[in-house]
């Protein structure tokens, strides 16, 4: 399973990079308002970390989306056009396929979204289990759904799944099979966590101070 930090703060993906798990990096324009950064340099910056860079476009007709897909993905090979899952973003999807531009499809909340969007032509959906458990809904029974349905066909597009709160969401994306899952700084500086590891490596440090040397 690939692992992508949901991020648009540079310094977040240098230090996570460093430790060699890291596949790629989601933004959205809620993250790039947060870091209040130029969008332009962020990206390339994060293209020199991993090789895989969704940046949103903002405009919601087809001709909008075009032209800026075009421009983000003519900034760099890594960066991969995130589209809204609209009418107008399948238009835009079977568009970018065509020209061999890498997508990205966001806001993706049923299996009838993630079966249009593929069809289209997205190389990643991203369905947001968070928002649909913020919801009242059960965000990885979708993805259940999705992985069942992924089984069933031959679609070359990725699932990744987004909109992630804590580890247990990705453990059990893993399980599922999904092929990626992004995940938000604070929960993936979680990941190597565990309780038991720090008591027994605090353990076998204090044994190796009685061992003559
Ligand atoms: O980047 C898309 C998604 O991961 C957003 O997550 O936490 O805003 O629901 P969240």
């Amino acid at each position: 399973m690939k692992l992508f930090l949901d991020t648009a703060n540079v310094a977040q993906v240098a230090e996570v990079a460093e430790w060699g798990v890291l596949d790629g990096v989601t933004t959205n324009p809620s993250l790039v308002a947060k870091e209040g950064k130029d969008f332009k340099k962020t990206v390339l910056e994060m293209c020199k970390h991993v090789p895989c860079v969704s940046a949103q476009v903002t405009a919601t007709d087809f001709a909008g989306m075009k032209k800026q897909g075009e421009e983000y993905a003519s900034w760099h090979k890594h960066v991969v056009v995130k589209v809204p899952m609209t009418t107008e973003g399948l238009k835009a999807l079977k568009f970018f396929r065509s020209k061999g531009i890498k997508t990205n499809t966001t806001l993706i909340f049923s299996l009838p979204q993630a079966i249009l969007a593929a069809k289209a032509g997205a190389n990643i959906i991203s369905p947001f289990i968070g928002r649909l458990d913020d919801a009242g809904e059960d965000g990885m029974a979708l993805i259940g759904e999705i992985m069942q349905a992924w089984c069933q066909y031959d679609f070359d597009c990725e699932v990744l799944v987004a909109s992630t709160r804590h580890p247990r969401h990705i453990a059990d994306a893993a399980m599922l099979g999904a092929h990626i899952c992004t995940v938000p700084y604070d929960v993936f500086k979680k990941l190597p966590m565990h309780p038991l590891t720090d008591s027994g490596l605090k353990k076998f440090l204090a044994d190796w101070e009685k061992v003559k040397k």
